[in-house]
């Protein structure tokens, strides 16, 4: 594994240190709804506090496209903060500028102070080297939680890294440490579960993790389009028919790789996409017309979790059904359940990422459960296709 720099022997006692999080939080009517981002960096702000340090918290929310907007203002975030922090934390209404350097001059060691959204500004975006020397100006040291917008090379995530002595905070190292155990050097057969509605959001993902697992597992609606590219009729099924060729190309890297590509052999099947629509289950190649492919069925279960209980690691990307409705949420809760068991048994390890993975892990209600469930959802999803990431290479110590 590359070497990143970490907190262990990061000197940081009476300094200043800028921490870059991802608190891009969801907010409604003006309060945050899921402090999920904002409870993970807290032991990372407690923690630099604890040793000394003066805690200076920047952050994106929201893409308010360079512009001041209300609406996605920080202070309602610095609230929930001190909050979950237990200690106050000071606002400054700008990221750079005479009010955040005179909130950051009042700091007295230990403190934890917010700065205003980085995107009301249009140079983070575009990782102004001016603007990095402005956020760099605050502070003596950085250190970045935000692991869950390291594909961005922005100011705050990127170029401000260079000009500051830099490490990962807890967050960002436990992402790194999850990634680095699941997917570049994790114990063998490897299972990855990769679901979602389209592969052609996905062929990089795809493509990567075939030459490094051993089982790649197909759910979702992008299992329909393998299926149609090895000509079983899908019938009204979400698909797509000209990515067919894109399929069998995968299929057949996956087979020199010795990569097995795992698609559904049965299907819950029904007319329309709805909240308790009469649905029934077929085999495969039997999906009736008029109908649509909407979970796995249970002999896919079976087999799924017979496969899954023969590997070390699972990687988990994706729902195996369309799980925001019942009945069709069955398949992707059932392999959940059986891995987050599998876990808790210490026989897997058992990571996962991506916004719709979270939110059907947590319907599953084994969120809680998995080894390791990441915070990020594209910048998990880039370090799947197999790229470095900007605001993870400018920690390497090596
Ligand atoms: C996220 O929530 O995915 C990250 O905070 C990145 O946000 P962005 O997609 O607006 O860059
Ligand atoms: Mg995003």
């Amino acid at each position: 594994m590359a070497k990143y720099n970490t907190l262990d022997g990061f000197d940081v006692s009476g300094k200043r240190v800028l921490v870059r999080a991802d608190l891009n939080v969801p907010m409604k009517d003006g309060l945050v709804t899921n402090t999920t981002r904002i409870d993970r960096t807290v032991p990372t702000l407690l923690e630099l506090a604890d040793q000394g340090a003066r805690v200076i918290v920047v952050t994106h929310l929201g893409r308010p496209k360079g512009e001041v907007k209300p609406e996605f203002s920080l202070g309602p975030v610095a609230e929930a903060l001190a909050k979950a922090c237990k200690k106050p934390v000071a606002f400054a209404r700008d990221c750079v500028g005479p009010e955040a350097a005179s909130v950051v001059a009042a700091m007295k060691d230990g403190d934890i102070v917010m700065l205003e959204n980085l995107r009301f500004h249009p140079e983070e975006e575009k990782n102004d080297a001016e603007f990095a020397r402005k956020l760099a100006a605050h502070a003596d040291a950085y250190v970045t939680d935000a692991f869950s917008c390291s594909h961005r090379a922005h100011a705050s995530t990127e170029a401000v890294a260079r000009l500051l002595p830099a490490a990962a905070g807890r967050l960002m190292q436990a992402e790194l440490e999850a990634l680095t155990d699941a997917l570049d050097a994790p114990k063998h057969p490897v299972a990855a579960v990769v679901g979602g509605a389209k592969i052609s959001t996905k062929l990089e993902v795809l493509g990567n993790l075939s030459k490094k697992v051993d089982l790649l597992i197909i759910g979702g609606g992008m299992a329909n389009t393998f299926l149609n590219a090895k000509g079983v009729d899908v019938a009204k099924s979400l698909c797509e028919h000209d990515m067919a060729e894109d399929a069998r190309k995968i299929m057949a890297e996956a087979a020199d790789a010795g990569c097995d590509i795992v698609l559904p052999v049965d299907a819950v099947v029904a007319k329309e996409f709805a909240e308790g629509a009469e649905s029934q289950t077929v085999a495969i190649d039997a999906v009736p017309e008029g109908t649509m492919i909407l979970d796995v069925g249970p002999k896919s279960v079976a087999e799924l979790n017979s496969l899954i209980k023969g590997c070390k690691t699972l990687l988990w990307n994706g729902p195996l059904g369309a799980f925001e409705i019942a009945p069709f949420d069955v398949g992707t809760n059932a392999v959940a359940q059986f891995a987050a068991r599998l876990t808790e048994d210490g026989k897997l390890l058992s990571v996962a990422g991506g916004g719709d993975t979270v939110a059907a892990l947590q319907r599953a209600g084994v969120a809680e459960k998995f080894s390791y469930v990441s915070t990020a959802g594209g910048a998990f999803l880039e370090w799947l296709e197999g790229k470095e990431l900007p605001g993870v290479a400018v920690l390497r110590a090596d």
